[in-house]
């Protein structure tokens, strides 16, 4: 009998569902029924403290386009895995316990950055591990391609869109501001998407002066409305030269916004007089079910996830490579960020369409 864990952790996204549903659908071909899977709850917490149940073939039926996690998840920062939580509890340990307890062959691990380099940490410790590239900001080194990226693009596409409708309208500028995390894949995909007249991204540090040039151009083009699509991490190239502890202190003196898109958006005000109405989607990005394409890779990545369980091929996250999949070690995932590179030809292009990044 094999006896596979099975966990979602840190925040969820589309397609974590048809993801399951992959593992679950291959391990069942392969091995009838002489597989148990066993799933966590709530992440990372599950197997610390041992709160888990045992899936049945029927609990993976009718959810390929269902949003969110049927496991549940929750953020278990990789910086306090190492530290006993508020009774002591030795979390890896801990960790290690339930799956020696249980027997386990292989634990499944559906995750974005922190919980690879949690899914590292066991590796390290001795434990069979499987992990599947989770996250709508598609930041995970070593693939191409995370699952709940293209699903957030479609809805952050879509809230781009209707404000596009209402901006032509009222002839304002408006700023929409774009999850991410530190990275800008999902503004810049999304503004392109949306036709954003200036996006801005964590990689690109912006000139507040450029961005209200190119405003100005527009103006004088007869360009009755402005969109600017802002990534939550943007990031003025003042504020890009300082420390981490002296960005720190700054925001603790100057005037405090909810976020840098109503930052920026007091910037233009005071220097054109112009009317700017700031859009956050927020958490709607990571709602919903997943996009056609989501589903496809969801898929995909678990079906191949199964294969490798069924080969013994442990330590590893499964990853896009050129519209193929193939498996990465998990100690060159963990720790690694996958950037926009601004030299990349897809800014390039973007640039030669008129679109602004605030550098130039
Ligand atoms: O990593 C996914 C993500 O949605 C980021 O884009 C965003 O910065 C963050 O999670 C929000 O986290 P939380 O759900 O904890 O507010």
């Amino acid at each position: 009998m094999k006896r596979i864990g099975m966990l979602t952790s840190g925040g969820d996204c589309q397609a974590l569902n048809a993801t399951m549903r992959g593992v679950a659908k291959g391990l069942y071909n392969y091995y009838h029924d002489e597989v148990e899977i066993i799933g966590f709850e709530d992440g990372y917490k599950g197997l610390i403290y041992a709160d888990y149940r045992l899936m049945k073939p029927g609990d993976f039926s009718g959810i390929l386009t269902r949003g969110g996690t049927i496991l549940g998840t929750s953020r278990q920062p990789f910086k306090l895995m190492r530290q006993p939580d508020e009774n002591g509890l030795d979390k890896v340990e801990a960790m290690k316990q339930t799956y020696r307890k249980l027997k386990l062959d292989c634990l499944v691990v559906l995750g974005g950055n922190g919980s690879q380099k949690t899914a590292n940490l066991l590796r390290e410790e001795g434990l069979n591990i499987v992990s599947l590239p989770k996250t709508i900001d598609n930041d995970l080194w070593g693939t191409d391609m995370t699952f709940g990226f293209q699903s957030a693009v479609n809805i952050a596409t879509n809230a781009i869109d209707c404000i596009h409708t209402t901006a032509a309208s009222h002839g304002r500028v408006f700023i929409v501001e774009i999850m991410g995390h530190k990275v800008g894949w999902l503004t810049l995909y999304a503004g392109i998407a949306g036709g954003a007249d200036i996006i801005l991204l964590p990689e690109i540090p912006y000139d507040i002066d450029k961005v209200v040039g190119a405003l100005k151009a527009r103006q004088k083009e007869g360009k009755r409305f402005s969109i600017i699509a802002v990534a939550e991490g943007a990031i003025s190239k003042e504020n890009a030269k300082l420390s981490k502890k002296e960005l720190k202190e700054k925001k603790k003196t100057g005037l405090v916004y909810p976020s840098v898109a109503y930052e920026i958006g007091a910037q233009i005000t005071e220097r054109t007089g112009q009317e700017v109405r700031v859009t956050v989607p927020g958490h709607m990005q990571r709602g919903g079910e997943p996009c056609p394409y989501d589903r496809t890779l969801a898929s995909r990545l678990g079906a191949y996830a199964a294969g490798m369980i069924e080969r013994g091929e442990y330590g590893f996250m499964v990853a896009v490579k050129n519209n193929d999949l193939t498996k990465v070690p998990l100690e060159e995932v963990a720790g690694r960020l996958k950037t926009v590179d601004p030299q990349c030809s897809m800014i390039a292009e973007a640039k030669t369409m008129g679109i602004c990044f605030g550098d130039e």
